[in-house]
């Protein structure tokens, strides 16, 4: 018996890195899944290698900075998959490090938006179909180790991420009666995309365990939440840093 199967997710920032790899996981473990990410193509590449293993998914173009876009994506998933099970909360972005007195109030918002603000659509639009099919369900929350520790020059990262598990926590708390886990992930560095050459080489000494992370560790961890394993576990985030806060 896989662990997903007959489960209904939402992976936003799917079409990439980490997203891409919950979405094959998920997948992979029996989930219907809605690859939902702001670039329509690479979205639906993967909902097409999805669907040639024989997986239910759909491609959905959203961008989680606007509200409206998030409402469509879960009422979409719903009416195309069925009731949603698991909303995975992932897609991010990263910033230039521009000192903070040169940094423009758009640069920062750019960031929060996207980073901060998308991650309380997808709850919060989670939450409304989750309790309003009676309950139950797992929200997880893409956060970071930047969630946990500072980065020379990520201000708005940082904050947007120990944003994140202060909404993770305060949200935890309101959905526990109906059943509903809402939990965080703090990854270190992972090679993906978003992670450039310079800057994967300038942080990899700050990884005990000698390398960056691959996405589908962080995937697998994500699938761990997500399932019935983890059913005592909400309003907590989880480390998966290679030993880069324990030092
Ligand atoms: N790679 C790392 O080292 C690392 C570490 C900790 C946390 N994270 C977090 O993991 C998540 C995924 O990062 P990744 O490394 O896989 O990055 P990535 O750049 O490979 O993938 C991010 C995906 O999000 C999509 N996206 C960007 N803006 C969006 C928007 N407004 N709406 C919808 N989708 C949007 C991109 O198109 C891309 O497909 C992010 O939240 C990131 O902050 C990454």
């Amino acid at each position: 018996m896989k662990r997903f199967e007959g489960k209904i997710a939402i992976v936003t920032g799917a079409a990439s890195g980490i997203g891409a790899a919950i979405a094959r996981r998920l997948a992979g473990e029996g989930a219907a899944v809605a690859v939902s990410d702001v670039h329509a193509d690479p979205a639906a590449a993967l909902v097409a290698e999805l669907r040639k293993g024989n997986h239910r998914a759909i491609a959905v173009e959203t961008d989680v900075s606007r509200e409206d876009a998030v409402r469509d994506l879960v009422d979409r998933t719903v009416a195309e998959l069925g009731p949603l099970d698991i909303m995975v909360n992932n897609a991010g972005i990263g910033e230039e490090p521009t000192p903070i007195d040169e940094r423009t109030a758009e640069a920062w918002h750019r960031v929060i938006r996207v980073n901060l603000d998308g991650v309380f659509y997808g709850v919060k639009h989670a939450a409304r179909v989750m309790k309003a099919r009676g309950g139950g369900g797992v929200i997880v929350n893409m956060a970071s180790i930047l969630g946990v520790v500072g980065f020379n020059g990520a201000p708005a990262y940082t904050a947007a991420k120990h944003g994140i598990l202060g909404l993770t926590k305060a949200v935890a708390l309101e959905l526990a009666p109906a059943g509903i886990r809402v939990v965080a992930v703090d990854p270190a560095f992972i090679r993906t995309p978003l992670i450039s050459g310079s800057l994967a080489e300038a942080v990899l000494p700050l990884h005990p365990i000698g390398r960056l992370g691959e996405p589908d560790e962080v995937a697998g961890l994500v699938a761990y939440l997500a399932s019935a394993e983890a059913a005592f576990v909400t309003g907590a985030s989880y480390l998966i840093d290679g030993g880069y806060t324990a030092q």
